[in-house]
């Protein structure tokens, strides 16, 4: 019977629910923005990758009615059979650009991106070498590839050349989030590149939470570190400092050229809709006219951490604008995200599997569209919750 068969899911979910990880989904009645409304209620928004306010922008928005007018909606099927549309052409060239490298090739996904990268570029008898704290589009696209993983400890170098030593013989690939998205830290990508040119290894960075936010106008990690050239493979997304939705890669033309051949999202998956790819495009466009939204979003973070830093919280490792506010237990978290919303506070509890067992916390996503009043707001609430749980 499929009620005896399917018994282990109810199971599974209370024990999520006794565990105090259990994901409340909440439904958003209005635009991603600084504010947002939940049940009705205004509440201020730290959940959201929409670091530069983009998933809402006036230009952005009519970009992407215009191209509807113009191409229509859907991409009807995947491009090697269906053709790409023309602003797909215009958006991989802009990107490419923007970047700084010969080429870019759009994907629907970010997660998608790894996927379709991956497997491409090792297989059985190579090695992969991933820092353990890897977003987990790079460890699935790892494990599709077949190949051996190696995972060193987190943005050590010395346990990356490590693992380089034992590798034999095969092709050897190192990979590395360029932001770690749950704790804020930025890659040691200068020493990964330097690794990677000493024991021939080919190098990918994820810069999913660099792009936008790193680098000259957003530039990401690569430009952040000044290593054009010099890194392999730029795996990027168009959801979050875009505002959109999709993925890219960047590089070589060859390497384009190659994954166009060769990677399985790009054969067998239908191309990014007309909409999300020439939103993406004007985000791009506005990107490379002007990094203001980019200062503002620095500014913002560098405000609501030393705030929050001096209200007694710890935000771990944190360079960027992802602000973790280390909270350890996971029932205290989730408890406390309950009580934050109640005070018209939209930020979310973050515990297990997406950080390690006891390093539950609240997850705040600085944004260029707050206000100075929004993040102090904020922060009056975080002290009143704080002092109220015994955490300060
Ligand atoms: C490092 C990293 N890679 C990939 C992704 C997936 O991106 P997308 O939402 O475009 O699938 C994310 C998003 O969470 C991420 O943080």
């Amino acid at each position: 019977m499929a009620e005896d068969v399917l018994k282990f899911i109810a199971r599974e979910l209370a024990e999520l629910k006794e565990e105090g990880l259990y994901k409340d989904i909440y439904t958003l009645e209005s635009p991603q923005g600084a504010w947002v409304t939940i049940k009705g209620e205004k509440v201020l928004n730290f959940c959201s990758n929409n670091y530069l306010g983009f998933a809402a922008h006036q230009d952005i928005k009519k970009a992407a009615k215009e191209a509807i007018d113009k191409l229509g909606v859907g991409p009807g099927a995947v491009r090697p059979i269906a053709g790409t549309m023309i602003v797909h052409d215009q958006l991989e060239r802009e990107l490419a650009e923007f970047k700084g490298v010969e080429a870019a090739l759009v994907f629907q996904s970010g997660f998608n991106a790894n996927l379709a990268t991956i497997p491409a570029l090792a297989g059985r008898g190579d090695t992969i070498i991933s820092d353990e704290l890897n977003h987990a589009s790079i460890i699935d696209g790892s494990r599709l590839s077949r190949a051996q993983i190696k995972v060193y400890p987190h943005n050590d170098l010395q346990g990356l050349e490590k693992n380089l030593q034992e590798v034999e013989e095969g092709r050897k690939l190192i990979i590395t989030d360029g932001v770690f998205s749950m704790d804020g830290d930025i890659a040691p990508l200068p020493g990964i590149v330097e690794l990677a040119e000493k024991y021939g290894a080919m190098t990918l960075v994820d810069d999913a939470h660099g792009e936008g936010v790193l680098g000259r106008n957003g530039r990401g990690i690569v430009d952040h570190f000044g290593l054009h050239g010099r890194v392999d493979v730029e795996v990027g997304t168009f959801s979050k400092a875009f505002g959109v939705m999709g993925g890219c890669v960047a590089g070589t033309a060859n390497l384009i050229e190659y994954l166009k051949q060769r990677s399985r999202p790009f054969t067998f998956s239908s191309a990014l809709t007309v909409p999300d790819t020439a939103a993406t495009l004007a985000a791009v466009r506005t990107l490379a006219r002007s990094g203001e939204l980019v200062e503002k979003l620095w500014s913002n973070a560098d405000y609501f951490k030393k705030k929050i830093q001096v209200l007694g919280y710890d935000t771990g490792k944190s360079e960027t604008p992802i602000t973790p506010v280390m909270i350890g237990d996971a029932q205290t978290a989730s408890h406390f995200s309950r009580r934050l919303l109640e005070e018209k506070i939209f930020a979310q509890a973050i515990g297990f599997p997406l950080v390690p067992r006891g390093k539950a916390r609240i997850r705040v996503m600085i944004s260029a569209t707050h206000s100075k009043e929004d993040l102090d707001y904020a922060l009056e609430k975080f002290e009143r919750v704080g002092k109220e749980l015994d955490l300060l």
